[in-house]
């Protein structure tokens, strides 16, 4: 069989993130080849590296038995590699035909203008040969949920007719329709003699669409197994493999929460994002929210800062309800956004700025008047109980490794003594030692009594670290799990999808 995507050798780090070690992967022509592994192992690392979404350290690609090195996605698209994204991938304020033509817009031009008209007919088209005619090409983007936006993205990659196509964890997100769309896309190009990477982390799903499986684990290929070699025992060993357990999450069990509700939320209903959630979150508690990207549990963590309105019910922290982020802070409420370098921190500033904003009020006399003695001393007193490795406190935040970073955005808000933390994905993008850190962190602040919301896409960190776990789909409640040595991840994970 012809070998048509080639990947040699490729290693690609972030900070001091190793996220691929040299690894090699190989798609032939008319097959469906699965990536799996688990959460943070390099699956949309590797493979948006191939779709020219950004640049590997070192290694070496080949289509079809060619050198390979787009300059942008849009280039591999042109040139035969189309991939539909984990993440959103349209752009909002445009409209949907402009989404489906970004990058080819001047061919549309007659004279100063824009053929709207054919511009219009062509996008409609490409829209109804995948299967989504109830979607209008003149609609605007951001108005579509996200099920929408993605088929979209999918009939912008498919007007461009390509060789090879990457589906990144679009199916967990999709309900049946949007499901089969895809599935019929990828049975035809196979047909085609196409070649579809197909990446998800539902093994029943990938054992059946794929042709062969490559097993990627904490940026390593693991092993491929051919169809005849699909066994879900062998195939999860190998996802998991030995993994760091034990020590590294908490490990006490039986030890029940007693404090009292400092944060109660009310039937809260936000669009598809929160619907009637109610919940009450304690003293001495780690309480984990977990499902799916979409489910609501980021929204829900915004909501609770004040940064976000609802559209009905409401929640109160010890009593009183919460009007403003300022309002939050004055509660005693910290957050860490699942972003950080566009949430959480400012880059374009120093650590010591980054840190002292959040905790004005402990060390500015009357909050306004700054005294530099006190200043430093708060903020050294974090970079030295966060071990934050820097060259000082002026060293500015964008040139720390994203471990580093998360310390910052942790740092902020542990300073102020926050009783209420509310973390959104806290280590993500961050490595195996200042994971450890934070777990710890985290475990000491329950054991003085304070509350922390762990909202994570991570089912081992929630499983490990939460004394319960809220499951969130479609903004709803489905399920609350209890702290517990027997909860396995298929126990979560089944109510998330
Ligand atoms: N832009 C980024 N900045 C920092 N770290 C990143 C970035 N993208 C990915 N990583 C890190 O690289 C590793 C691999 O991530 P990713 O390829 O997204 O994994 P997967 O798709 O298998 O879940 C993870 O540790 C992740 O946190
Ligand atoms: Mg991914």
């Amino acid at each position: 069989m012809r070998t048509i995507v080639e990947i040699k050798n490729m290693s690609k780090r972030f900070g001091s993130t190793i996220a691929l070690s040299n690894v090699s992967i190989e798609a032939y022509e008319g097959e469906i080849l699965g990536l799996i592994g688990e959460n943070g192992s390099g699956k949309s690392t590797v493979t948006s590296i191939y779709a020219g979404m950004q640049k590997c350290d070192k290694g070496e690609m080949l289509f079809e038995g060619k050198p390979w090195s787009p300059t942008s996605m849009n280039d591999a698209l042109k040139h035969g590699v189309g991939m539909i994204v984990q993440e959103n991938g349209t752009v909002p304020g445009i409209s949907v035909a402009e989404n489906i033509y970004l990058g080819e817009i001047s061919e549309y031009k007659k004279g100063l203008f824009i053929d709207r008209k054919s511009l219009m007919a062509d996008s409609q088209k490409a829209l109804d040969d995948i299967g989504a005619e109830h979607i209008k090409a003149e609609m605007v983007t951001g108005a579509l949920d996200f099920q929408d936006r993605k088929l979209v993205e999918i009939a912008k990659v498919m007007v461009n007719d390509p060789k090879v196509l990457v589906v990144d964890e679009t199916t967990t997100a999709l309900s049946q329709k949007g499901r089969d769309i895809i599935y019929s896309i990828m049975n035809k190009m196979k047909n085609e003699g196409k070649t579809v990477i197909f990446i998800s982390h539902d093994l029943d799903e990938i054992m059946n669409v794929c042709d062969r499986l490559t097993v990627l684990r904490d940026g390593n290929i693991i092993r491929t197994f051919l169809k005849v070699e699909f066994e879900e025992n062998a195939i999860k060993t190998s996802m998991i493999g030995r993994e760091l357990q034990g020590n590294y999450y908490r490990d006490d069990y039986g030890d029940e929460v007693k404090g009292k509700a400092v944060l109660k939320a009310d039937n809260l209903n936000k669009g598809n994002q929160l619907v009637n959630f109610s919940f009450e979150l304690h003293e001495g508690e780690i309480l984990g929210v977990g499902g799916l990207s979409h489910c609501g549990m980021h929204t829900l963590g915004k909501v609770l800062f004040g940064a976000e309105g609802v559209e009905s019910g409401e929640f109160t922290i010890r009593g009183e309800h919460v009007k403003s982020i300022a309002d939050a802070m004055k509660k005693q409420v910290g957050y860490v956004a699942k972003d950080r370098d566009t949430e959480s921190l400012n880059l374009d500033a120093s650590i010591k700025d980054n840190i002292a904003i959040a905790g004005l009020d402990k060390f500015a006399v009357n909050n306004m008047l700054i005294l530099p003695s006190r200043e430093n001393k708060y903020v050294n007193a974090q970079i030295e109980q966060l071990s934050i490795k820097c060259s000082g406190a002026n060293q500015y935040v964008s040139a720390l490794s994203g471990g580093n970073k998360q310390k910052v955005a942790f740092g902020k808000w542990l300073g102020r003594d926050s009783e209420i933390l509310i973390l959104d994905c806290p280590t993500r993008g961050v490595d195996i030692g200042v994971k450890q850190a934070m777990y710890q962190l985290m475990y000491k602040m329950r054991q003085e009594g304070k509350s922390i919301l762990l909202i994570s896409e991570e089912m081992a960190e929630l499983i490990g670290m939460s004394d319960r776990i809220l499951v969130m789909k479609d903004g709803e409640l489905k399920k609350e799990l209890y702290r517990s040595k027997e909860l396995s991840e298929a126990d979560v994970i089944q109510y998330m999808i």
